[in-house]
This record gives structure tokens, C-alpha cells and sequence, in this order.
């Protein structure tokens, strides 16, 4: 375990789709630590270029637009933070297809990966946190308390996510999410830098068939054993949000 930090640093990567969001979001929740999705700042940035024109492999434009733009995930009492760009509530913009597409594209670039990375730290670092993503528990913060991977499969993910665009009235099929989720597997796995990969050490849960209060059960039991009372003081079970203070969306 890390020694002088105010709180305990949980890292959460995996796939698209793989539950990882609502897990990390219940998880800080119960544990009173904030919940940072850096996701939501890979989104931001890819909405960013895409309102300011910038071709999405312009990695020089890219740099100079993440470091001169302004960031925050702002926690909320449900526990799903607004994003901020630049002052401005983006939340509702992050999830359309275009900023989805245009996030896995952003995201390849070392050097807005290495601003990034660099915020994400000093988000957990200043009073610990549910952090989830990628390259959390490999390139952010190899020294988080404790690591999960959460995977399930392609096929599950999918079924998941079609349900999810269906209900919010999307016109789309089974086979198209499939396609797009595996083509986003494959930019995940092939990049260069931050690349998805289990961390050492990483717990894995797979949330193929299991629902999330078995999942986020065994996650809690992973916690408390490694970290004993120093979780539990700070577990506030029911509390639906972080703390206050910078955070984001799931
Ligand atoms: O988790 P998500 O779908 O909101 O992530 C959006 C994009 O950002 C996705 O293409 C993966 C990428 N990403 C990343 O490269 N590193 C992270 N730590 C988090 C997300």
C-alpha cells in the first residue's frame, strides 16, 4: 500500500461496455471516495476538435487544444459528474456516435494522452478515488491500493449496449453495435501508448451473466480485504455521489 496519501486509489480498467462505469460510480459511492472517469476526458477533448475543425489525426492541433483547454469533472449528488469544457456543461454531448468515434481516434495520441494522464493524477492523488479507464492501473497509477479489470463478452457488451441505444431510441442493429464495439476492442488493444491490457495484479471480473450487486459484492469484499479498516472508516453504504471536489460522468 502507498504511504502519504489522504485516501486509498482504486483503479478500474476494461473494455467498452463491460459494466466498468456503473461499477466504479457505486463503488466510490459506497466508499465516500470520488469517482473520475477519465473517459469523459478523452470525450471531452474529441468534442473539442470536432467543434474547432481539427483533423482528428492532427496530433500537433490535438496537444495544443488539450493543454489549452479547461476540464473538470464536477461531482454530483447522483454520482454521475458534469463535464466542464471550458466552463461549459458538455455532459449530454459526450455519448453521441460522432464524439464516440472521435474519442478512440484522440485517444491514440501520446501527447494528449500524456496531459491527460497527467490531470488524472492529480485528481486521485489529492484525496483518493475510484478511478476508471484503460490504462488506469498500468500507466496512470501503477501504484493504486487495488486494481480490477472488468471484462465480459463481446457478445454480452453488445446485447447491452444495443438495449441501451434502443431504448434511448437510436435506430441501429445488434449486428452494427457488435461491429462498432469490436472495432473499438481492437483501437483499444493496438495503441501504442496506454494500450488496454490487464495490469499485474488486477483483479478480473467478468460480468458476463452476473448482475451488478453480485459484481460490485465482490469488488466491496476485494476492497475490504485489502484495505482493511482504512476502507471501511470511510464507507458510507447508500451514499449515492463522491466527494465534492472534481470528478466526472459514467
Ligand atoms: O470509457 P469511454 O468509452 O468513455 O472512453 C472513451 C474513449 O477514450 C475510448 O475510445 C477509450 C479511450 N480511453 C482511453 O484511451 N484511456 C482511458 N483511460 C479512458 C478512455
Amino acid at each position: 500500500m502507498r504511504t502519504g496519501r489522504p485516501g486509498p486509489v482504486i483503479a478500474v480498467d476494461g473494455p467498452a461496455g463491460a459494466g466498468k462505469s456503473t461499477l466504479a460510480r457505486l463503488l466510490a459511492a459506497e466508499l465516500g471516495l470520488l469517482y473520475i472517469d477519465t473517459g469523459a476526458m478523452y470525450r471531452a477533448v474529441a468534442l473539442g476538435a470536432l467543434e474547432a475543425g481539427i483533423p482528428l489525426g492532427d496530433e500537433e492541433a490535438l496537444a495544443r487544444l488539450v493543454r489549452a483547454c479547461d476540464i473538470r469533472l464536477v461531482p454530483q449528488p447522483d454520482g454521475r459528474p458534469r463535464v466542464e469544457l471550458d466552463g461549459r456543461d458538455v455532459t449530454g454531448r459526450l455519448r453521441a456516435p460522432e464524439v464516440t468515434r472521435a474519442a478512440a481516434q484522440v485517444a491514440r495520441h501520446p501527447e494528449v494522452r500524456a496531459r491527460l494522464v497527467e490531470l488524472q493524477r492529480a485528481m486521485a492523488e489529492a484525496g483518493g478515488a475510484v478511478v476508471e479507464g484503460r490504462d488506469i492501473g498500468t500507466e496512470v497509477l501503477p501504484e493504486a491500493d487495488v486494481k480490477f479489470f472488468v471484462t465480459a463478452s463481446l457478445a454480452e457488451r453488445a446485447a447491452r449496449r444495443y438495449r441501451q441505444l434502443r431504448r434511448q431510441g437510436a435506430a441501429t442493429t445488434y449486428d452494427e453495435v457488435r461491429k462498432e464495439l469490436a472495432e473499438r476492442d481492437a483501437l483499444d488493444e493496438t495503441r501504442e501508448v496506454g494500450p488496454l491490457v490487464r495490469a499485474e495484479g488486477a483483479i478480473v471480473v467478468d460480468t458476463t451473466g452476473a448482475t451488478v450487486e453480485r459484481s460490485l459484492a465482490r469488488m466491496r469484499e476485494h476492497v475490504l480485504r485489502a484495505l482493511g479498516p482504512r476502507a471501511a472508516g470511510r464507507a458510507r453504504p447508500g451514499r449515492a455521489g463522491g466527494r465534492p471536489g472534481d470528478g466526472r460522468p459514467g
